[in-house]
C-alpha cells in the first residue's frame, strides 16, 4: 500500500517547520534543530550517535571525564555516526585546557561550555581551532556579554530542566531573551517534552530546542532499567529542586526526583549546620561536607540503578515520558506533533477580511 500523502495543510506546516528552524539546522548541520542535551554518564557514544543518526544533534557529556576518556568517547561516537555531533564541557573541570585540545584534535564542530561563565580564553581558543562555541545564558545581561565575548550560539535553559538549574522558568527566559538577541541562534531548553512546545518556541524566535529528560528512556540510552522505570513512573511534580537550609551554606540547585537521598541531604545539612554552630566545624569544612554529599550520586542512580540513594536528575518533562522507545521514534513523534500543531494553525487561520466596499 502506498503511504498516505500528507494533506495540503500538513505539507505546508512541514515546510513552515523547516523554515522556522532553518537557522538552527544550518548552524548545526542537521535535519532537525533538536539537540540532545548533554547528560553526564548517559550522553555517551550510543545515545549521542543515535540522536545524530536520527536527524538531531547529539552532544557528548564530558562531565568529569579525563582528557583520555573524552578522546576515546569522541572516537567511538564518530565510528557510529557520519553525522555531526558536539561535546559539552564543564568550565570548572580542572583539565579544561586539555579537554579543549582533545576536541580540537578531533575537529569537533560544536563545543558547549556549561557550568558557569566560560573563561574568555576558552571561547577564543575553540574558535581559533575551528569549533563553534555554544554558551549558556541564564539572564539577558549575560546573554549580551556572551555574544560580545564571541559565543556563536546560546542555550537558554529554564528551571523546569533536569540537572543543575537556575531560578527562572523557560517561558520567562524565552520572553526576555528571544526578542532581544538576534545576532546568534538561541536554543531553548527546559521542560520541553512534545513537538507542540518545539513549534511554540520556534515561533517565538528560537532557532532550535534542547531536550534531555525525553531521551533518557530511549532504547539506545545506557541508563539502568531502574532509572528508566523511575522516569516512566514519575510525574512532573516529583522532579523537585534540591533545598538549601541556610544562606551561609549555599547549595547549587539540582532538579531530581525526590527519594531517600534527597531526604538524607536535608538531614546532612541540618547536622553540618548544628556542628558549625557548636564550633565543631569551620565554615569551609562544613561547606565541603555539604558539597561532597552528592559526589558520584548521579552515576549511582543512572548507571548502578540505586534510585533510592542516588541522584535521579530529572526535569519536569518526565511527566511526558511514558515508555522506552527508539530515538528515531521519539524524533518521529516530536516532529509529527510540531507539524500537527502548525497545520491546525494554518487550517484555523481566519480568511482575510474582504476589502471594504464603497
Ligand atoms: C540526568 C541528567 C544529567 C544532566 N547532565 C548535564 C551535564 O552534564 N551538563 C549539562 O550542561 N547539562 C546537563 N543536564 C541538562 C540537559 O543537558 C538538558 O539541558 C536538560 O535536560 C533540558 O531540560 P529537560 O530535562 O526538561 O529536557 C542533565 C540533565 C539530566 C536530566
Amino acid at each position: 500500500m502506498l503511504p498516505e500523502s500528507p494533506s495540503p495543510a500538513r505539507a505546508e506546516a512541514r515546510a513552515r517547520l523547516d523554515r522556522l528552524w532553518q537557522r538552527g539546522t544550518d548552524f548545526f548541520g542537521c535535519r532537525y534543530a533538536i539537540l540532545g542535551g548533554a547528560m553526564s554518564w548517559l550522553s555517551e557514544r550510543h545515545l549521542v550517535s543515535a540522536i545524530s543518526n536520527a536527524g538531531g544533534f547529539g552532544m557528548i557529556a564530558c562531565g568529569a571525564m579525563t582528557p583520555a576518556l573524552l578522546d576515546t568517547e569522541i572516537t567511538e561516537t564518530a565510528k557510529r555516526t557520519k553525522q555531526p555531533f558536539g561535546v559539552n564541557l564543564i568550565t570548572m573541570h580542572p583539565d579544561l585546557e586539555a579537554l579543549i585540545d582533545v576536541c580540537l584534535k578531533h575537529r569537533v564542530s560544536h563545543v558547549a561550555l556549561a557550568g558557569g561563565l566560560p573563561p574568555g580564553g576558552a571561547i577564543t581558543r575553540l574558535k581559533q581551532g575551528g569549533a563553534k562555541v555554544i554558551a549558556f545564558a541564564p539572564a539577558l545581561a549575560i546573554a549580551r556579554r556572551l555574544v560580545r565575548n564571541g559565543a556563536d550560539a546560546l542555550v537558554i535553559e529554564g528551571m523546569e530542566a533536569g540537572g543543575h538549574i537556575g531560578p527562572v522558568s523557560t517561558a520567562v527566559l524565552a520572553q526576555e531573551i528571544l526578542p532581544a538577541i538576534t545576532e546568534v541562534p538561541v536554543i531553548v531548553a527546559g521542560g520541553i517534552g512534545r513537538g507542540d512546545a518545539i513549534a511554540m518556541f520556534l515561533e517565538a524566535g528560537a532557532s532550535g530546542v534542547q531536550m534531555g529528560s525525553r531521551f533518557v528512556c530511549a532504547t539506545e540510552c545506557i541508563a539502568h532499567p531502574n532509572f528508566k522505570k523511575a522516569f516512566i513512573r514519575g510525574a512532573a511534580r516529583d522532579a523537585v529542586p534540591s533545598v538549601q537550609l541556610d544562606d551561609r551554606f549555599p547549595v547549587i540547585p539540582v532538579r531530581a526526583l525526590a527519594n531517600k537521598g534527597t531526604q538524607r541531604f536535608m538531614e546532612k545539612q541540618r547536622q553540618v549546620i548544628d556542628q558549625f554552630n557548636r564550633g565543631e566545624l569551620t565554615q569551609q569544612a562544613a561547606q565541603l561536607e555539604i558539597e561532597h554529599f552528592w559526589a558520584g550520586a548521579l552515576r549511582r542512580a543512572a548507571i548502578d540503578g540505586d534510585i533510592e540513594n542516588g541522584s535521579v536528575m530529572a526535569g519536569q518533562s518526565i511527566g511526558l515520558v511514558s515508555r522506552e522507545q527508539p530515538v528515531a521514534e521519539i524524533f518521529e513523534e516530536l516532529v509529527g506533533q510540531a507539524v500537527d500543531v502548525l497545520a491546525r494553525r494554518i487550517q484555523n487561520a481566519a480568511p482575510a477580511d474582504p476589502a471594504p466596499v464603497g
